[in-house]
């Protein structure tokens, strides 16, 4: 089956002569390493040293080279209630002139109807300026290597009046920053294609090569290409220059700021497969047969038609995601006349028998396929292009919920934003790796990408790892929820950026569903609303017809215009009811009884996912008094929040106003067993949104603290979500020598169903949870110091035991790295734990001690943390504060390569990290080096 479509390439390359293959070093568009042999054909590097940047202060004369007019951001209030209703888009007389015409037209590719599509104007504006010019002395800027987030450094802003609130984290992101870097292009190179390809630009980027504005895009969640060819001067040096503009209340979180995600530079030969260019689709799946369909973008920048063959071979891959074993099975050649300045699309089909499929952990195995697609022209070879692909089959039903290969999987999810704690937005792999690895530790086999396009190694993991995902793309559309977020760009970029993100993301066999919104303002227009929610929906069905769309609503009602449109719903906080509890009842704001039953009634046929549950809150390891008697209440000062330290208590009960304790939320999916499940809100804490105390830099949501340390949620959902795990855990720690004599509730999350608490050997009792509950509660324990044990069963045997016991006085630390050994990449990471402990080797639960942290050998302490929202030390500081008895440090070697033959290479082979503190003893703790 050969299919075949046209359609115009609006960026012309300029390309004389058709080169041979040179001696490129690199692999193909994804990620795996190829043999040597495929890596001839086109070179995609890593363009990530050697940049230098400069960030205008508050205060000076920023350059006029706008992207757009913005409206004013006086009106922003910092800490409005996430739920609050979006609002209008203010109009707004342009009367500057702006770059917008010469950015617009690098989304052409991304825009169906050649109407539509935007034409260069005459000129190159900004080629006067000087941070363009090739002749600019940028010595005096700072040398970053990128990923680069420009405001994790901070200082963290405090106070009310500060330009950057607790909403947006605390951290200088807002502003305009500029990135330069030279590169040199071989002259045989002349001919070729060149591509920039950017992960990730926060935000508006704009950017110039050797003075001529090339283009740019403004979301900064979006990943874009732009073709370097026409400006491109082979055989010399050649210079980039970035601007990028970060408006300040753009954001309800912290965005980050600068090239936060990796920069690629790719060359190929001037024909090609094009970005993004394949699609892997499996629409029959079994055990014994999958049918794989698969199509090719060929690009020709040539001025003459060329005849192409593409011949696509199946590999397996390994568990790393290294080619195993030869080829699996081949497509049949295909074969097309590319006019010039043109592209095709070829598709062909093949059936593969006994597939090794792909399916979520742990009762699935998540395997994966590469195919190898080569372009040849008169029977030479001219492009090779991987693309790794799962075979899988999806399912989404009304009362089943989601079917992965026939298996009912039913989602134990968390929401997660994009930055990665005192690592800022810059990103890492093995920072998201572990942010998987604790949430799969909790047992969670989902994540929902709240709210944006995630980095595309993020995907790779959760491909690897067997995690499902929910990628989403927008949290506004036309209406705003501050003053400068997308909903400016909405209109012109909503589809481009809809199209580059499903262009992108669509081989992945861990994205499940699209979310086109977030919460939208569009909930409250009626019929307009809705048709905004078609238009979208279409654009992904033409992208991707193989999976469902949603869109989350904390709003729309069965019966409103929105909710209808996608093909499933997705309720955040309305399926287990808003502020509908007695204890929510003096609130202001959206109120709902539990509508899972209404959506259900309304579409039957829909699945149904909780895609934000929760918003509960807590502080690790402060416990406050008296403790919440229901099931879940509001935060409020002195309910359950201290406006003092800014702590929330980690009883675990306390929630933002329109949320609902963990408790009620499994309790809720548990009487509604047609939901598919969940997404709790949030698995990590991340920067920003610091609810209910906005005074601080980091929100009180996750289940994990910021640092990575497990909150007491953590256990109450590894105890539902991993039940054939014996466990059992105690809260609050048990030092409280002020409460003597006092009610202190204890209470026990365990994956048995009874639990017998003790204090200093003496039973407080034996209980049984009752159905839809999830804690066992002593709530009138009498505080004497000593020993709580806890021994739960499980039908009526022995289960899990637990012990806390008061601690002797902090004496020393322990220093304990996550890995014993990390590669000298320049990108692993050693995420090190600190401990106060007692003599016993006790954690002390409430140690506050200043720490000082100092590394020997080949490696930098690249950021420290403790966890507390409330930390306004900047992340890159080598002393810190323990937080409730624990600190991390997170440490990385130098590139070997950086340092080969000199005085610290020598001395390779680990790292040592000290920790002091004035009135404790110090420790350290070694980590080996592998190249
Ligand atoms: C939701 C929103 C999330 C987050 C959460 C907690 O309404 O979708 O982005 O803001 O509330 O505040």
């Amino acid at each position: 089956m050969i299919r075949k479509m046209t359609f115009s390439l609006m960026a012309l390359a300029i390309a004389l002569v058709l080169p041979g293959c040179d001696k490129s070093t690199k692999t193909g568009e994804e990620y795996s390493s190829s043999s040597a042999a495929e890596s001839m054909l086109r070179e995609r590097v890593k363009f990530n040293d050697d940049w230098r940047f400069f960030k205008y202060e508050a205060g000076d004369t920023v350059d006029k080279l706008i992207y757009d007019v913005r409206p004013s951001a006086e009106e922003h209030q910092d800490d409005k209630a996430a739920d609050a209703m979006p609002t209008e888009a203010v109009a707004l007389q342009a009367n500057q002139a702006a770059l917008k015409p010469y950015v617009l037209p690098t989304a052409n590719r991304f825009i169906a109807s050649p109407e539509d599509r935007h034409i260069r104007p005459q000129g190159n504006p900004g080629s006067e300026f000087p941070f363009v010019k090739q002749l600019f002395d940028d010595s005096d800027w700072q040398a970053v290597t990128l990923p680069h987030d420009w405001a994790i450094e901070g200082p963290f802003y405090e106070g009310w009046e500060a330009p950057v609130g607790g909403g947006m984290g605390r951290l200088p992101s807002p502003g305009v920053g500029w990135y330069r870097k030279s590169f040199d292009v071989p002259i045989s190179d002349a001919g070729k294609s060149v591509f920039l390809d950017i992960d990730g630009a926060m935000s508006y980027s704009i950017v110039w090569l050797n003075g001529k504005l090339v283009g740019g895009w403004p979301y900064g969640y979006a990943s874009y290409r732009l073709n370097l060819t026409p400006y491109l001067k082979a055989g010399e040096s050649n210079q980039l220059a970035i601007r990028l503009d970060n408006p300040p209340a753009s954001s309800r979180w912290y965005p980050g700021g600068g090239l936060y995600r990796n920069v690629w530079l790719t060359k190929t030969n001037a024909v090609h497969v094009g970005q993004w260019g394949t699609q892997v689709t499996t629409p029959q799946v079994s055990k014994e047969k999958a049918t794989i369909d698969f199509s090719v973008t060929i690009e020709n920048d040539l001025k003459e038609s060329v005849a192409i063959t593409a011949k696509t071979s199946l590999y397996a891959l390994d568990e790393a995601g290294s080619k195993a074993g030869t080829v699996v099975a081949s497509f049949a050649p295909l074969s097309a006349t590319v006019a010039p300045s043109q592209s095709e699309v070829l598709s062909a089909s093949l059936s593969l028998d006994k597939p090794r499929l792909w399916g979520p952990l742990p009762t699935q195995t998540p395997n994966r396929y590469l195919a190898v697609t080569t372009l040849e022209q008169d029977g030479k070879a001219i492009d090779q292009y991987e693309t790794r692909f799962g075979i899988r089959a999806l399912k989404f039903d009304g009362t089943k919920g989601v079917l992965v290969n026939g298996e009912p999987i039913y989602i134990q999810g968390a929401n997660q934003h994009h930055d990665l704690g005192a690592l800022g937005a810059a990103f890492n792999v093995r920072a998201a790796e572990r942010q998987l690895e604790i949430l799969r530790e909790m047992g969670t086999n989902a994540i929902r990408m709240a709210h944006n396009p995630p980095a595309r190694e993020l995907l790779e993991l959760t491909d690897r790892m067997g995690f499902l995902v929910v990628d989403e793309i927008f949290d506004v559309w036309e209406r705003k929820k501050t003053p400068l977020d997308f909903h400016l760009i909405f209109p012109e970029w909503s589809e481009p950026d809809t199209r580059a993100f499903i262009r992108r993301d669509r081989n992945h066999p861990s994205v499940i569903m699209w979310s086109i919104g977030n919460e939208v303002g569009e909930q409250y227009t009626g019929d307009a609303g809705a048709v905004v929610a078609q238009r979208l929906q279409s654009i992904v069905k033409e992208e991707d017809p193989t999976r469902p769309t949603a869109a989350s609503m904390n709003f729309a009602k069965p019966d409103m215009p929105l909710s209808g449109v996608t093909d499933t719903i997705s309720l955040n906080y309305q399926g287990e009811g808003i502020r509908n509890a007695p204890a929510y009842a003096h609130l202001q704001g959206i109120r709902t009884s539990p509508l899972y039953p209404a959506f259900h009634q309304k579409f039957p046929e829909k699945l149904i996912l909780s895609s934000e549950n929760a918003a509960a809150v807590s502080s690790r390891g402060e416990y406050f008094f008296p403790v919440a008697e229901g099931i879940s209440a509001p935060i409020a000062d002195g309910a359950g929040g201290d406006p003092n330290s800014a702590h929330v208590s980690a009883y675990e009960l306390y929630t933002a106003p329109f949320g609902s304790s963990a408790d009620k939320v499994l309790g809720s999916l548990a009487l509604h067993p047609y939901v598919g499940g969940g997404f709790v809100w949030s698995g990590w804490d991340y920067l920003g949104e610091p609810t209910p105390y906005y005074s601080a830099r980091s929100s009180y949501f996750g289940v994990i603290d910021l640092a990575g340390f497990k909150k007491d949620r953590f256990y109450l959902y590894q105890a539902h979500w991993r039940p054939e795990l014996p466990m059992a855990h105690i809260l609050p720690h048990w030092n409280w020598p002020d409460r003597v004599g006092k009610v202190t509730p204890v209470h026990v999350f365990t994956s048995g169903d009874e639990a017998e608490l003790f204090l200093n050997g003496e039973s407080l009792g034996r209980k049984k949870k009752a159905e839809y509950t999830y804690r066992l509660r002593w709530d009138n324990v009498i505080y004497q110091p000593g020993k709580l044990d806890v021994v739960a069963y499980k039908d009526g045997q022995p289960w899990a035991q637990k012990s806390v016991e008061t601690t002797d006085k902090a004496q020393t630390l322990t220093v304990v790295p996550d890995r014993s050994e990390i590669r000298t990449d320049g990108e692993d990471l050693a995420f090190v734990t600190v401990r106060v402990v007692d003599e016993k080797g006790r954690t002390i639960p409430n140690a506050k001690h200043t720490l000082t942290f100092t590394l020997e050998g080949p490696g930098e302490i690249v950021a420290t943390d403790n966890g507390d929202p409330t930390d306004l030390v900047s992340f890159t500081s080598h002393e810190r504060k323990a937080f409730n008895g624990l600190a991390l440090v997170i440490i990385k070697a130098h590139s070997s390569s950086a340092h080969a033959g000199s005085a610290e290479a020598k001395n390779k082979g680990r790292l040592k990290l000290t920790v002091m503190s004035p009135d404790l003893k110090g420790s350290s703790a070694e980590i080996s080096l592998k190249p």
